[in-house]
């Protein structure tokens, strides 16, 4: 019987690289995590996601509650059936989503009421019925339902918050239940505040998770201020169990959180940016838009092997960004997602061989060269 497993398999000071096993199959960690909110990576297919060397999607209960609606996602086989993904699929558990996307918010211990940014019409959500929608899902990962809030918060909203999220912690593993093959990561919180990431990290441990997430960062407070909490946060989590970094992040966030201890993370930036003509490169960021491409013959990066970079000039790529063709949104997602991909396959190996300051000074000597 394939159980949900985590092995650590080498550290190179604080970074880590490991494996996590799935019935669904292995997820190589530190991995990053292509969005697919609606039940699609926009612009992809899933097989072609699965060939940048993606282990493993985000789905989120809000939007496919809203839409299609998770008894009919479980209906008809379940999300991996519906968007025919068959790898590993986490789902963040909505509440998050509810407070920067609904309307008419309304939140008490039971949990949060709103109205769909989508139809105007009401829903709630609550520890139990997030888990009951994530079950229906089919997902693998399932987060726990809590409450993040917007930065700057004053300390007694960050820690009455952070109070709620661990009662509604503890209500998520119970409803969760026994379900072998499928694991419940609990969310800490506490904002920027060290004392309480450490209570969060205290109650979610003696709940007990099967992952643990750092929620609560990237919303505003700068990269400066999230590496401060994460110099400490990783290590309150057990060391035994993955840490997901939840919603991060740029290249160097991603370098950063890694260095720092981190194994999973997710963003939607590599596939939203390909969408508006930004590109992620070695040397950083790149627009497409911009008209020193117009003529230019060479590839967005020569040394880039997806097929954006093999098969078009970046003339050709500023050209349907510009005229906004489907194709654009098609090869630079592509692109970003393959550089993210081969980023986390770079610091997996260099964390296995012992070189990750090396691979980090690398790293960032390419971007200090800035684009060709
Ligand atoms: N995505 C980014 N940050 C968070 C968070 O704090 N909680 C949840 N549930 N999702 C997130
Ligand atoms: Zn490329």
């Amino acid at each position: 019987m394939s159980r949900f497993s985590f092995i650590l398999q080498a550290t190179d000071g604080a970074a880590r690289t490991g494996r996590i096993d799935t019935p669904r199959g292995a997820i190589r960690t530190p991995a990053f995590m292509p969005v697919g909110t609606a039940a699609t990576v926009k612009a992809m297919l899933p097989e072609s996601v699965a060939s940048t060397g993606a282990d493993i999607l985000l789905g989120n209960t809000y939007h496919l509650m809203l839409r299609p609606g998770a008894e009919r996602v479980h209906a008809l086989g379940g999300l991996h059936r519906f968007m025919n993904w068959d790898k590993p699929i986490l789902t963040d558990s909505g509440g998050f989503q509810v407070m920067s996307l609904a309307d008419l918010r309304k939140l008490d211990e039971s949990g949060v009421t709103f109205r769909s940014h989508i139809d105007g019409s009401k829903h709630a959500l609550s520890p139990e019925r997030s888990m009951e929608i994530q079950r229906l899902l089919g997902s693998d990962i399932v987060m726990a339902f809590d409450e993040c809030p917007a930065l700057p918060a004053d300390r007694d909203r960050l820690a009455s918050s952070m109070h709620l999220s661990m009662r509604w912690a503890r209500r998520s593993r119970e409803a969760f239940g026994d379900r072998p093959g499928h694991a419940l990561f609990g969310i800490q919180q506490g904002g920027l505040e060290h004392d309480l990431r450490e209570e969060s990290a205290a109650a979610l441990r003696e709940i007990g998770f099967e992952g643990y997430a750092i929620g609560g960062l990237a919303v505003g407070e700068g990269q400066e201020a999230m590496f401060g909490c994460l110099d400490h946060a990783p290590a309150m989590l057990p060391e035994d169990k993955p840490r997901y970094l939840m919603g991060v992040g740029k290249p160097d966030d991603i370098v950063g959180a890694v260095a720092r201890g981190v194994d999973m993370m997710d963003c939607v930036l590599p596939s939203r940016s390909g969408r508006t003509g930004q590109a992620w490169t070695r040397r950083g960021q790149v627009n497409l838009r911009n008209a020193r491409h117009a003529d230019d013959p060479r590839p967005l990066d020569e040394a880039c092997g997806c097929p954006a970079c093999r098969g078009y000039s970046r003339a050709y790529l500023h050209h349907v960004t510009r005229s906004q063709e489907m194709i654009a949104g098609m090869l630079l997602t592509w692109h970003n997602l393959h550089y993210y991909q081969e980023l986390m396959q770079g610091m997996r190996d260099a964390i296995a061989e012992g070189r990750f300051s090396e691979f980090e000074a690398a790293f960032h000597a390419a971007r200090a060269e800035g684009d060709i």
